[in-house]
């Protein structure tokens, strides 16, 4: 079976590459800590100065695996989830995201942890986790209203509407829509270009520009997993995941 996260290294440069495609590269548990390893490498390597997160092609990923939510998957601290949502707002050296295809639930809600984003036209974005039984997470339950204000904030999580690159563009989330040929090599050269200012200086613009965020967004952050980690176990998502794998339309008209 080919790897589900290949890393490679370029200069300065980490590139984290999602590579399930068969599954839309929905994340699993190896995923990840194949991601999370890759972004300690970055932290831990003083010549390493940027990561670049990408995926396939033609997707970017259909976010976490939802057989595996049905499992129970735990989201806790000491799970790979658990890692990967506390590795992202810990990173204290630049994430730069290449986005084509899907890019639904945490695929949308990573970008808002990364510091430059690039998409490609067909990029499509959604955060259905209102639509799948569960709430907000990684943060975005302060990332997205602050964003994006409130209303557009509460469109996109309780309706849970699909959105495309160019709307992506015009709210904030992605720098620049580029061609499909050409999003990741774009992505790539900003990061070396970002790999090519002082070091020190981006570390601390990174930090200072978070600074204010960083203890509610941690408050957030608990909170969102307490009620991600009892919801996962309600029976409003039991009845999404179930639909999802049996290729059928959920149906909440039972639940109050
Ligand atoms: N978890 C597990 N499997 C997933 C998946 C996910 N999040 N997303 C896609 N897959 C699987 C499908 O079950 C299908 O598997 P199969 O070929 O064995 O039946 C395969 O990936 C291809 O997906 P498919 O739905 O046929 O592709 P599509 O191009 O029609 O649609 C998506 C792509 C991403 C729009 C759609 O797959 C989707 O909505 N996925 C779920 C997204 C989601 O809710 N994620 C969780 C967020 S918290």
């Amino acid at each position: 079976m080919s790897q589900p996260i290949f890393t490679e290294i370029q200069d300065h440069l980490i590139i984290i590459r999602l590579n399930r495609e068969e599954k839309k590269n929905a994340l699993t548990g190896d995923m990840y800590d194949g991601i999370c390893d890759g972004l300690d490498r970055l932290e831990g390597d003083p010549d390493l100065r940027v990561a670049v997160i990408t995926g396939s092609r033609d997707c970017f990923t259909a976010g976490n695996d939802l057989a595996d939510f049905l499992e129970n998957v735990s989201i806790n601290r000491k799970s790979p989830i658990g890692r990967f949502l506390r590795t992202l707002p810990g990173l204290t050296k630049p994430l730069v995201a290449a986005v084509n295809g899907p890019a639904v639930g945490i695929g949308t809600t990573m970008l808002m942890h990364c510091d430059l984003v690039y998409a490609a036209p067909e990029a499509q974005f959604q955060m259905p986790f209102a639509s799948l039984g569960l709430c907000p997470e990684a943060g975005s339950s302060l990332l997205v209203p602050q964003l994006l204000g409130y209303r557009k904030a509460a469109e996109l999580l309780m309706l849970c509407e699909v959105f495309d690159a160019n709307a992506a563009q015009a709210m904030g989330i992605v720098n620049q829509v580029v061609d499909k040929e050409h999003f990741q090599e774009h992505a790539i050269a900003k990061a070396q270009q970002l790999a090519a200012q002082p070091p020190a200086s981006i570390r601390t613009t990174r930090k200072l520009l978070r600074a204010a965020n960083a203890e509610q967004l941690e408050t957030i952050m608990r909170m969102e997993e307490d009620y991600f980690m009892q919801m996962l176990q309600g029976a409003e998502a039991k009845e999404a995941f179930t639909a999802f794998l049996e290729k059928r339309k959920p149906d909440f008209s039972k639940f109050f």
